[in-house]
């Protein structure tokens, strides 16, 4: 799989998606948006593919929309093209990462602004390295945080941070980002691949059925109802029951009680081997 501005590596069924454009900060202009939709629709049926791990080249993990490709050289001048990048940006990160079909994963190792929250956002999980640094940037040039900027902020920060960071534009490390809850917990940067590879593999060890309804339980709940969060639920409840063949209440269930593997303690390989 070859693209311009993107890195793919698939390594023990982690796939290490890598924004590629280190010159420019992996800034996202418009090749970068054509060739990020495209590196998720090639993963989404690639079986080597479990998990994937979202993070930049160099010492950026993207520093946002490309200010010059993305709005200097389209909006105003060229604006059937602006609408059909932002259209395809918003699409590629809000919902097709949103509701990815596999666990991702934000590995922030460095410089992420403005336009690069909603990548981290709509991973499942981020790690950041103690040393990365946020920051909400648009003020600083006369803008707010537009497109889905200030949507990520009103569904993954305290209001007073998101409106303290939004107005300053002050800057904030991968620590305080783990502090206000946008990424999981930060590491030191030395440390920052090895901590996201090891729990990759963790994950990658999960049954990927199971990952997959854990995923669509929690994002479609969001926006539900409690009667209809249960229906959803129930009914995802056979959905998993026909895709593993059972595997979960046969292999899952069944062998626990023979006193086979404690659940409490651990996976179990049977499940996966049931549920192919
Ligand atoms: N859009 C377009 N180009 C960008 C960019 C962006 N968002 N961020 C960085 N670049 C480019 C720089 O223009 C420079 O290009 P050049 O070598 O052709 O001059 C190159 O990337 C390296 O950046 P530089 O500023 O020299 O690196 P630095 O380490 O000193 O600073 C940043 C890095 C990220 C702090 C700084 O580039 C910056 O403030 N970028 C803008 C961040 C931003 O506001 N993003 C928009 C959010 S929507």
């Amino acid at each position: 799989m070859r693209y311009e501005t993107v890195l793919v590596d698939i390594e023990e069924k982690i796939a290490k998606v890598t924004m590629n454009r280190p010159d420019k900060k992996n800034a996202m202009n418009p090749q970068l948006i054509v060739d990020m939709s495209q590196v998720l629709e090639d993963l989404r049926y690639n079986d080597d593919a479990k998990v994937l791990v979202l993070t930049g080249a160099g010492n950026s993990f993207c520093a946002g929309m490309d200010l010059k490709e993305f709005f200097h050289e389209l909006k105003g001048k060229k604006p059937q093209e602006y609408d059909r990048m932002w259209r395809l940006l918003q699409e590629w990160r809000g919902r097709t990462l949103r509701f990815y079909p596999k666990p991702t994963i934000a590995m922030v190792n460095g410089y992420c602004f403005g336009g690069a929250f909603p990548n981290v956002e709509c991973c499942d999980i981020a790690i950041a390295a103690d040393e990365a640094m946020f920051g909400l940037s648009e003020i600083n040039f006369g803008l707010f945080p537009g497109g889905h900027v200030s949507k990520t902020l009103a569904n993954m920060f305290r209001p007073r941070d998101a409106l303290l960071y939004g107005m300053t534009g002050r800057q904030f490390n991968g620590k305080k980002a783990a502090e206000m809850g946008f990424v999981n917990y930060s590491v030191p940067l030395a440390q920052l691949e090895t901590e996201v590879m090891t729990l990759a593999k963790e994950i990658a060890g999960k049954d990927a059925h199971a990952l997959k309804a854990t995923k669509d339980a929690y994002r479609h709940s969001l926006d539900m109802g409690w009667e209809a969060a249960l229906n959803y639920s129930r009914a995802k409840e056979d959905e998993l029951y026909l895709a593993q063949n059972g595997a979960w209440v046969e292999s899952g269930i069944g062998d626990f009680m023979k006193g086979l593997y404690k659940p409490g303690l651990g996976g179990h390989e049977e499940i996966e081997k049931k549920s192919g």
